[in-house]
């Protein structure tokens, strides 16, 4: 099958998101919520095809854009794990992880907490080593690189045994792998956070942050749940807490940090335009809240594209925008003196 991408266009599928107005000013900001697999754009998945001597099932580029419309969280996550095909090789990580990194640097992203998922690919044969050492290669000289200062988080997928998560976990500890913490993606509803409860304690145990995804397709327990049972510290996603009034109040005492992910909310339709997304209902609640891109490859764009679209939406305040990127440098995993760095390039304007 002919990999190159002779259809080539820039862009992804029109959608009926508004467009962005002039880019307002970038801030300083920690990304929070960013799964290192959902950076793979479309041109480098045919690029690592075919460098890689992979069949695509996609004639091209347009064929393969053509796809990225989604019903829900799992019409998503079937076309990613299947894209994660083309990954193979440790340069083919590094060389992910790198084309990330320049882009959120162009986005004014000065730390990045990036997920990645190891499951997702030892299940395809390839090893815990080559895909860890190859984002961690990259990650290893982002700050020189690309002015970034970054953290590694393995997430488990939920949707997999809790047996499973554990020895993936205990290869992690065994290769001493570069983590800061562990967290919990994939498909939400059926999936409880509970499930979980043993891989969390180990790894709470072994020093390591946590974090979970709850509270995007799934119900306000489920962040209870993630609170309470796992001990996690911030929540990934969150928007449906906004369906409980003592959930709400609880996380604004607790300054629990939620990593939102407003283009991601509307791609996968758990809310049905940008106009409807809760966003400034949350800020208005006092919830510490922050602005992510999720999957920026699949979604339609980087965390400077969704502050340009909430921009352009809801006319965000200066200092809305100011507490959003401050929000995101408190809730990081950063250490105090990072954050203080961060804090002081923020204030300075
Ligand atoms: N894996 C990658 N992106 C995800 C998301 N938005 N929710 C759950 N799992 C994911
Ligand atoms: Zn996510």
């Amino acid at each position: 099958m002919d990999n190159n991408p002779d259809t080539a266009t820039d862009t992804l599928p029109e959608t009926d998101l508004p467009e962005a107005e002039a880019a307002p000013q970038l801030l300083p900001l920690a990304e929070l919520h960013l799964h290192i697999e959902g950076t793979l754009q479309p041109e480098l998945i045919f690029e690592l095809a075919e460098r890689n001597g992979l069949a695509l099932p996609y004639s091209g580029l347009e064929e393969l854009q053509a796809l990225y419309e989604f019903s829900d969280l799992q019409s998503f996550l079937n076309l990613y794990y299947a894209n994660m095909a083309v990954l193979q090789t440790e340069q083919d990580f590094a060389d992910m992880t790198r084309a990330y990194l320049a882009r959120a640097a162009a986005a004014g992203v000065r730390h990045a907490e990036i997920m990645m998922d190891p499951q997702a690919h030892i299940s395809r044969g390839v090893s815990l080593e080559t895909c860890v050492n190859g984002v961690a290669s990259a990650l290893a000289t982002s700050v020189e690189d690309y002015g970034i200062s970054t953290l590694l988080i393995a997430a488990f997928l939920r949707d997999l045994s809790e047996e499973s998560a554990l020895e993936v976990f205990e290869g992690l500890l065994a290769m001493n792998a570069p983590i800061a913490a562990i967290g919990l993606d994939s498909a939400e509803v059926g999936n409880p956070p509970a499930k979980f409860e043993r891989l969390f304690a180990k790894a709470r145990e072994a020093g390591l942050r946590l974090t979970a995804h709850a509270g995007e397709e799934g119900p306000p327990s489920y962040i209870i749940e993630a609170l309470d049972v796992l001990g996690v510290e911030r929540i990934d996603h969150g928007i449906r807490c906004m369906e409980d009034p003592d959930l709400v109040e609880r996380l604004v005492d607790e300054r629990t940090p939620l990593t939102v992910c407003p283009l991601s909310n509307v791609r996968l339709r758990a809310v049905d335009t940008l106009a409807d997304h809760p966003l400034p209902a949350m800020l208005a609640a006092g919830l510490n809240v922050s602005v992510n891109s999720d999957d920026p490859a699949y979604f339609g764009g980087y965390v400077d594209d969704n502050f340009a679209q909430l921009q352009a939406v809801f006319e965000l305040s200066d200092f809305d925008r100011s507490r959003l990127a401050a929000n995101s440098i408190h809730s990081s995993f950063a250490s105090e003196e990072r954050k203080a760095e961060l804090l002081d390039e923020l204030n300075r304007g």
